[in-house]
């Protein structure tokens, strides 16, 4: 059984992601974890509880995080998630998100409960991440696992040529995270990009008729007719964040290679993820460099929705 806690900017994927999570068997969520991302964290925290609501799932705890990145501000667009985060299914915020605890004192504490057993799948900025490291910096050696949808290290960017959304938005958070000496595997465009989601799969999702499943249709056919704008030649929407969740359940899914990965600050390359080649430390990120899409993607709708 694999203990998670998910640190989510929900966000389109992040709830494909939530609910294959919540519907492997081979998964205890323990809690989600939300942040800013692809919309302001009042949003993915509402957004992150009204899709485990509709999965039935309500039971499980979700804690609001961090509103910005470490030094710098944030703009959103709509584009590919929609200004609610989630296709325009859930339209504005009414009121502030109220949580019982932090989500960086929730993580702290769960790492120091469960220490080697616990996986942490994130899924967005790594600002809470890199947080809770920050605070409690001996909580790097205790932690199991930490699976980090995010980066492009041999392949190009999706915000820019070299960098890729999760990292470009807080890359300060992202090199902090990076260096930090976690356990890290890095599940980055490089092999995301290979698990596309189609019209026809959401198709079958409609059929299925079940408030859920027309839930999770129409957001996700927002996701796709974006992918389609931005990228005509590809055949559906790449399952990012739901890829960081099989990886952390099935690590054979994908090959890796141990590197030291650092995050460019500069101007013309910020937000780049390459090997740092002149860090003497052993390696503690395994960079994932290939993917088997199609069992993948099998245990994908096998679960979901
Ligand atoms: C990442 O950015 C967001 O758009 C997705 O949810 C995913 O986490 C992909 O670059
Ligand atoms: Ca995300």
């Amino acid at each position: 059984m694999v203990k998670m806690i998910l640190d989510v900017d929900t966000g389109i994927d992040d709830a494909l992601a939530i609910a294959y999570a919540v519907s492997l068997p081979a998964v205890e969520l323990l809690g989600v974890t939300t942040t800013y991302g692809m919309a302001p964290v009042d949003y993915s925290y509402r957004n992150s509880r009204k899709v485990l609501e509709a999965l039935g799932a309500a039971h499980i705890p979700v804690y609001r995080g961090s509103e910005k990145p470490l030094k710098r501000s944030r703009e959103y667009s709509g584009k590919i998630h929609g200004n609610d985060g989630l296709g325009e299914t859930l339209g504005p915020v009414e009121a502030p998100a109220a949580s019982s605890e932090h989500a960086v004192d929730y993580l702290i504490c769960q790492i120091r409960k469960h220490q080697k057993e616990l996986t942490i799948v994130a899924t967005a900025p790594l600002t809470n991440l890199a947080a809770a490291i920050t605070k409690a910096p001996e909580i790097v050696g205790m932690v199991g696992k930490v699976v980090i949808m995010g980066g492009a290290v041999m392949t190009p960017g999706n915000v820019t040529k070299f960098a890729e959304a999760n990292i470009i938005i807080d890359p300060e958070a992202a090199g902090l995270v990076l260096e930090s000496g976690l356990p890290i595997t890095l599940v980055g465009l490089d092999v995301t990009r290979k698990t596309l989601l189609t019209q026809a799969d959401v198709a079958k999702w409609k059929q299925k008729g079940t408030p859920a499943s027309a839930f999770f249709a129409r957001f996700t056919e927002f996701y796709l007719d974006a992918y389609s704008k931005l990228h005509p030649y590809l055949k559906g929407c790449a399952l990012h964040d739901p890829l960081a969740v099989g990886v952390a359940v099935y690590p054979d899914l994908v090959q890796t290679v141990p590197m030291n990965v650092k995050v460019d600050l500069e101007d013309n390359a910020l937000g780049r993820t390459t090997e740092d080649l002149y860090r003497a430390a052993e390696p503690t990120t395994l960079v994932c460099v290939q993917v088997d899409a199609d069992r993948f993607m099998k245990s994908f709708f096998a679960h979901v929705i």
